[in-house]
């Protein structure tokens, strides 16, 4: 898709399609939808009072009303897309109405579109705080990107539904406005790129994603964008004595991948600036190894790497957007397989850390190979942490999947880490993770076991089991499993992967550096 800022009146532009939202702006509990148009330009509002008027549209968020040839205006078809109540609004509304727009063009076989950007003045007298404009012009653009992929790559009659050109239409005529959506909308394209890069690497089955076709991948991607990028196997796991993550992979005909990717500024960091520590859990396929998975819904397991595809995608972004600090990501690889030399409960293995591990269920690989991934990228010198992970079914119960579980030892990271979350739109939920926690991992013969005594809080036990591994460097551990993949889909986006947490990942990395 090639994709547009133009500044223009949306009225005038010729167009197979113009997308223009619309919220609700009623007040009081159990008023009527009340619809009015995020625009101030009279064209647009006089080709749609007719149908408005009507009250059939409600302006939900993700509902359309789509007319065509509507009077007074160039464009041969006007589609209204709901964005909801006017006093929820936030960015990540205008990110799905994006999205909306593209999924609505898709199936009726178009190809070329515009979107009119919501002129939020247009409503803030009474309704509205205004929108931050790079944010605006970001959400924009990331909407229509994500939207755009459906992942029927294997399928051999798949119809060819692609958009071929987006073109943002804005209002806007101060030079400063121009050139702050003109930011968005440029940081929005890498960050929307990065994203469906991780979601094209998680939605790959598992006997073409090994391991080994990760770290081919990630290699080159990093190629493409500039970034250092080396790929281990099981050679330098001995030599490092990563006795966790070997353990994981020992029963697969699979060799691992330890993936290490380095973002160096040029010019050098900030002085004093921090050296993040991207680590990822890229379990290929996860049968649950000896402590086998039920059958049904196994195959689901792919996407035990999209912890792994997060910090990918996340460097992928960081590459382009050039903050002025070291970013180092590591990737711990492997497929866990239950065979004649493969791991087994009751098991001792030595983390490279030093620590002694008794493991008492093979399927809680995910904080085996991140143990030693953590304690790896601390001594590569970096000072900040954050994990991303498949990591536990109990998060799923606990949290669904709208909330990825959030845990750390260090409050200042979690503030930091909050405090990108409303350009990122992604959600995160506050777990605990404090020392009382700790004795559902004391082991009788080893450091710690690898799970819990019990079932209960399970997300924290595993979480609970990496902390070990941190020391003192402040972390955050992001529990995705429920938020990874989506099942069903949305007017806005395909079902399959999400590559949920890069954009949260990356607006963190980005807040430390004061030029990005
Ligand atoms: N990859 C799974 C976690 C998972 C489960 C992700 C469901 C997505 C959906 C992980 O390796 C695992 O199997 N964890 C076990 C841990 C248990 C043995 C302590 C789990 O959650 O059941
Ligand atoms: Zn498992
Ligand atoms: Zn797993």
């Amino acid at each position: 898709m090639k994709s547009r800022l133009s500044f223009q009146d949306a009225a005038g532009f010729a167009t197979p399609l113009l997308a223009i939202f619309a919220v609700d702006i009623a007040t009081g509990k159990d008023a009527e939808p009340l619809v009015a148009l995020m625009t101030t330009s009279d064209a647009m509002t006089n080709a749609a009072a007719k149908v408005l008027g009507t009250g059939e549209f409600k302006a939900t968020v993700g509902e359309t009303l789509l007319l065509h040839s509507p009077a007074g205006l160039k464009a041969e078809r006007l589609l209204i897309v709901g964005l909801g109540k006017v006093k929820t609004l936030s960015v990540d509304e205008i990110r799905k109405g994006a999205g909306t727009a593209i999924r609505t063009l898709k199936p009726r076989g178009l190809r070329d579109l515009a979107i009119a950007a919501p002129e939020d003045h247009a409503l803030s007298d009474e309704h509205m705080e205004s929108l931050p404009c790079p944010l605006l012009a970001r959400a924009l653009i990331e909407g229509a990107e994500l939207a755009q992929v459906d992942y029927d790559i294997y399928k051999s009659d798949r119809k060819d539904t692609s958009v071929h050109t987006l073109t943002i239409l804005s209002a806007a005529t101060e030079p400063v406005t121009r050139a702050e959506l003109q930011t968005g909308f440029d940081q929005g394209l890498i960050l929307a790129a990065a994203q469906n890069f991780t979601r094209s690497l998680v939605n790959e089955p598992g006997n073409v994603l090994t391991p080994t076709i990760l770290g081919q991948r990630a290699s080159a991607m990093c190629a493409e964008v500039g970034l250092k990028c080396e790929v281990y196997s099981t050679a330098k796991l001995h030599e490092l004595g990563m006795g966790a993550f070997w353990a994981v992979s020992q029963g697969s005909a699979e060799p691992p991948a330890l993936i290490v990717m380095t973002y160096e500024p040029e010019g050098g960091a900030l002085p004093g600036s921090p050296v993040f520590g991207l680590v990822g859990k890229g379990i290929t396929f996860d049968t649950g190894g000896i402590s086998i998975k039920p059958a049904e819904g196994m195959e689901k397991m792919k996407y035990d790497m999209a912890g792994a595809g997060a910090m990918i995608g996340a460097m992928r972004a960081i590459a382009q957007l050039k903050p002025r600090v070291k970013v180092i990501s590591v990737v711990c690889s492997a497929e866990n397989m239950p065979d004649g030399k493969a791991f087994k409960p009751g098991d001792v293995v030595t983390a490279m850390s030093g620590k002694t591990i008794e493991i008492i269920n093979t399927d809680a690989e995910g904080r085996l190979v991140l143990a030693d991934g953590l304690h790896y990228a601390q001594t590569l010198g970096c000072t900040h942490l954050i994990n991303a992970a498949t990591l536990t079914g109990a998060c799923v119960v606990a949290l669904g999947i709208l909330n990825v579980g959030l845990f750390s030892n260090d409050e200042a990271t979690v503030k930091s880490f909050e405090a990108g979350l409303e350009a990122s739109g992604e959600k995160f939920w506050r777990m605990p993770c404090t020392d009382d926690y700790r004795d559902q991992i004391k082991s009788q013969i080893a450091d710690i076991m690898n799970t819990g005594k019990s079932r209960a809080g399970g997300a924290i036990t595993a979480a609970m089991f990496l902390k070990e591994f941190v020391g003192d460097t402040p972390w955050i551990h992001l529990d995705i499993a429920g938020c990874a993949w989506n099942d069903e889909s949305k007017p806005w986006i395909a079902n399959g992967p999400s590559g949920i947490a890069v954009r949260s990942i990356v607006e963190w990395v980005r807040s430390y550096s004061a030029e990005a």
